[in-house]
């Protein structure tokens, strides 16, 4: 996710680029660039914070402009892959928000024309293909460039000479904002609000030529109209979407975070996985290193390795590792980290390496330390998280387990494409917990009034009860404690009490039987329990006090169902307690000390 913006009119474009490009930051911060047009095309990009960029920057005095600011997804962050793109002549630049699937496939057939890249990125490939196609019309050769494009985009064009910009998207946001005497192009509303809050929406499919006195929206080849809107949201609240905090926002993207990571393994450009790591041959054992959140999707890769692929997994926290001895022979080793700058996990990798052992990472954020460490490194593609409580990072995360097991050998093609269907469903199904908001909100003022709470769930969904507890704790500062129901008893249940609320996590699989006798037990003790359960299940309805219903699944993926529910619990809870949700006292959202 990165943010694009482009401006043209009587006005000088730089200082209105860069001021649009820090109100679009929170979509991505590793690198930014402008491009502004006089006689010629002036560009200037590096691997900077925009704030750092405007120190560094010439003047440029054109009038019409294009910037960007980059979540890297294909390429390191570097001056060199930080936008914006240019063609072989350096007269038509390009500002791209989006993935390519086919780049490399286009790429080389440009290349073999006689064109030069000079970036990793996919989104070079776009200038190159509309200097392929100008025959004097830019939008026509735009449309054509297009043509060729497999993925998703919104991107914008400048070329030297033309008094016009030319945008277009597709599966990514982009929207026209109107001035008076000047339009201004923009990922999102925030960039703009500042100059006008007369918004179109552009739709998938839409090109549109913009000057300073006129919008023209084609989509199709035909001339269509697109409508009007008036913004009332202050800079702020548009920046979050509309919703109150970035962790609510950050909740409701999974749907899209799904689709992206799934979208990106199953596509042409990374479809061939040849993960050293998962190779069988010599690998008898996987250990999957992490902290926090992340530690609790190794345990659910543990879970999901040894289900599938039968291998023996360990999944350990990183901060423990470093300092005990370890058998690492024939181990094959997966970090996971959102940040991708956390000291403990960093350290791991080092101590990995320095026993030869082959280390792949799980890393949200391009560029970061650990995927220069790594052996190797797969994305998610949650995008930038801004709330310091990771959430759509760990949905990332799951579908990336996911689909390394699937990648893998030993799953058969039947079993493999059941799974596929699985998991291209979840967006749907994640969605139909987010549509249930109200009814976890409800459970949340109930629950914001105890100071203590625990979590319980069996098999692959004790590493749930281990991340919902730790989502309420983190931003509710609620005691919450998680266990694998079955331990409760080993201790726990001395602390039992009509005080301490217990929330269930309660799959119908092969755990199903033991947890209602749990619960039973529990309710014995005087607990009150609030159970997450799949729809149409009774009999959790005769024991629990309260029922949060989500959809039914195949087990294996019920964390990510689960997990959405137990997210709004806690963001609901925290709420209901008035705390600052998305900075929670005492934490950061890298930990980069041991
Ligand atoms: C989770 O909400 C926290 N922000 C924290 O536990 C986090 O998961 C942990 O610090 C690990 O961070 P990483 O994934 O960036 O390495």
């Amino acid at each position: 996710m990165c943010g694009i913006i482009g401006y043209i009119g009587e006005r000088k474009a730089q200082p209105i680029l860069l001021n649009a490009l820090r109100r679009l930051e929170y979509r991505g911060y590793d690198s930014c660039g402008i491009a502004v047009s006089s006689s010629s095309i002036e560009v200037y990009k590096d691997a900077v914070r925009v704030g750092e960029l405007v120190k560094a920057l010439p003047q440029f005095d054109g009038t019409i402009g294009i910037g960007h600011t980059r979540w890297a997804t294909h390429g390191e962050p570097s001056q060199v892959n930080a936008h914006p793109h240019y063609d072989c002549t350096g007269n038509i630049a390009v500002v791209h928000n989006g993935i390519i699937n086919n780049f490399q496939r286009l790429r080389q057939q440009l290349i073999n024309e006689g064109h030069t890249f000079v970036s990793e990125t996919d989104t070079e490939v776009i200038p190159h293909l509309i200097e392929k196609y100008y025959q004097g019309s830019l939008e026509d050769a735009v449309e054509a460039a297009l043509g060729d494009i497999e993925g998703s985009y919104a991107i914008t064009v400048l070329m030297a000479g033309e008094p016009k910009l030319v945008a277009a998207r597709k599966d990514s946001p982009l929207i026209i904002g109107i001035g008076d005497r000047e339009n201004f192009i923009a990922s999102d509303v925030p960039a703009i609000l500042e100059y006008t809050n007369r918004v179109i929406y552009l739709e998938d499919g839409d090109i549109v030529v913009v000057t300073p006195h006129s919008l023209k929206v084609r989509t199709g080849g035909t001339e269509v109209e697109r409508e009007e809107h008036k913004i009332s949201w202050s800079i702020e609240e548009a920046q979050k979407g509309g919703y109150e905090h970035f962790m609510l926002k950050e909740i409701h993207e999974q749907p899209k975070v799904i689709r992206d990571t799934l979208a990106g393994y199953v596509s042409e450009a990374e479809s061939v996985f040849d993960l050293a790591v998962m190779r069988d041959d010599g690998v008898e054992s996987m250990l999957i290193l992490a902290c926090g959140t992340s530690y609790h999707a190794a345990l659910v890769g543990k879970y999901i390795i040894e289900e599938l692929l039968r291998i023996p997994v360990r999944a350990e926290l990183a901060s423990e590792f470093n300092y005990y001895a370890q058998t690492l022979a024939k181990t094959g080793a997966i970090v996971i980290t959102q940040s991708g700058e956390t000291a403990d996990t960093l350290k791991a990798i080092k101590r990995l390496k320095e026993v030869g052992c082959l280390t792949l990472a799980i890393i949200n954020v391009v560029g970061s330390t650990a995927s220069r460490i790594a052996d190797q490194t797969i994305y998610t593609r949650a995008g930038p998280e801004i709330s310091v409580a990771a959430t759509k990072s760990f949905m990332a995360q799951l579908v990336v387990l996911y689909w390394l097991v699937m990648s893998h050998s030993k799953v058969d093609a039947r079993r493999l494409a059941s799974m596929l269907l699985g998991l291209r469903q979840m967006p749907s199904k994640v969605q139909q917990v987010l549509d249930n908001e109200d009814k976890i909100s409800e459970v949340a003022r109930y629950l914001s009034r105890y100071e203590d709470v625990f979590f319980i769930g069996r098999g692959i969904n004790f590493p749930l009860a281990l991340e919902g507890a730790l989502k309420l704790k983190e931003i509710s500062y609620i005691h919450a404690e998680g266990y694998a129901a079955g331990e409760l008893k080993h201790g726990p249940f001395a602390l039992l009490s009509g005080d301490t609320p217990v929330i269930a996590i309660v799959t119908q699989d092969n755990t199903y039987e033991a947890m209602l006798t749990n619960i039973k037990e529990i309710k014995a003790r005087g607990s009150p329990v609030i159970a997450l359960a799949g729809e149409g299940d009774e009999a959790i309805r005769e024991l629990a006090d309260s029922v949060i219903t989500v959809p039914r699944v195949n087990a294996i993926f019920s964390p990510m169902v689960n997990i959405v529910a137990l997210q709004l619990l806690a963001y609901y809870t925290a709420k209901e307690r008035d705390c600052s949700i998305d900075t929670p006292r005492n934490l950061a959202k890298s930990v980069t000390v041991e």
